[in-house]
């Protein structure tokens, strides 16, 4: 039983730094040696609740049980209607006598943090309005890859302050990375993240530093970017294109971060919008390792979570 046995991951800080780099490193040996690793889950199921879409999430989740011996349930948002047709508390009660470990994508953050509460079983946040740290994990995989290590280097999000961002200064914090959030004006990651991971980052030698200058990606060993208007801000989507113009990463970004910087974006992409796509497909971007890692970082997730 691994210490990780039984806990919820609602956060990319619910792990420490050790926690974290030991599911990298069953994550590593999951991708390497998936053999060794099938009947982990044997006789285990997954329960997924989706309330909003999703292709990698849902598919890398349903296809890593299968790979581990174990089974996942697609629970779509019509399904349940969670919060109208029955309360978070009563589905999450029930849920936690038929499952082994839930995984769910939420708007609200506060419903992932209320399924766990009410959990007798793991509970995993497969995205919020407010964090995705299952991507961060698959992104830190990725770059450690590309890399062989996290602390010391520079990653540079450019784009939106959102989850995404969120999850990734937390991420950085934790594991002693630089982190640049460049956005525009107005559109910064809540001011308590910033305090919360630039805290952390400073325990840990490393700093997190929010600016609009486009100029902040000189010199980083990561750029990395998602799109403008993330999944319930549709109605923003047509505004946000001129105010975001400049906060995406093409020829021009490249110019200014290392010449081996790793091109990274959680997807799905808007190749007009916030990457080009000739720059997307330069030997520097590590775009579908990441969507392909998804998968081992989440089996390695599941193996020490409910395993
Ligand atoms: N990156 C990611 O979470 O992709 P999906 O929205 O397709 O799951
Ligand atoms: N920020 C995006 C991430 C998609 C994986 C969203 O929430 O829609």
């Amino acid at each position: 039983m691994s210490d990780l046995k039984d806990r919820h991951f609602l956060s990319i800080l619910d792990f420490t730094a050790e926690e974290i780099r030991t599911v990298l490193k069953t994550a590593a040996n999951v991708k390497t040696d998936p053999k060794k690793y099938r009947d982990t889950l044997e006789g285990k199921t997954l329960a997924m609740i989706f309330q909003k879409p999703s292709l990698r999430t849902r598919v890398s989740f349903e296809t890593g049980m299968t790979q581990l011996g174990g089974h996942a349930i697609y629970l779509a948002p019509t399904d349940i209607s969670l919060g109208k047709r029955e309360t978070t508390e009563d589905i999450s009660m029930v849920l936690s006598r038929y499952v082994d470990v839930v995984m769910a994508r939420v708007f609200g953050h506060d419903i992932v943090v209320d399924l766990a509460k009410h959990a007798g079983v793991p509970v995993i946040n497969g995205l919020s309005d407010y964090e995705h740290p299952c991507q961060i994990l698959a992104d830190f995989q990725t770059i450690v890859e590309r890399k062989e290590k996290l602390e010391g280097l520079t990653l540079c999000y450019i784009g939106d302050g959102n989850n995404v961002a969120n999850s990734l200064m937390f991420g950085a914090a934790r594991v002693g990375m630089n982190a640049v959030i460049l956005t525009p004006n107005g559109y910064e990651p809540d001011e308590k993240v910033l305090a919360e991971s630039s805290r952390i980052a400073a325990a840990n030698g490393a700093t997190i530093t929010v600016t609009n200058d486009i100029e902040g990606s000189s010199g980083a060993d990561v750029l990395y970017t998602d799109v403008w208007a993330s999944m319930g801000q549709e109605s923003e989507a047509a505004a946000r294109k001129a105010i975001f113009e400049k906060y995406r990463i093409d020829g021009d970004t490249m110019k200014r971060a290392k010449p081996d910087a790793v091109i990274l974006h959680c997807l799905p992409a808007h190749y007009d919008d916030e990457i080009d796509y000739e720059t997307s497909r330069l030997p520097n971007s590590a775009i579908f390792d990441q969507a392909e890692n998804r998968m081992h970082a989440q089996k390695a997730l599941l193996i020490s979570v409910a395993g």
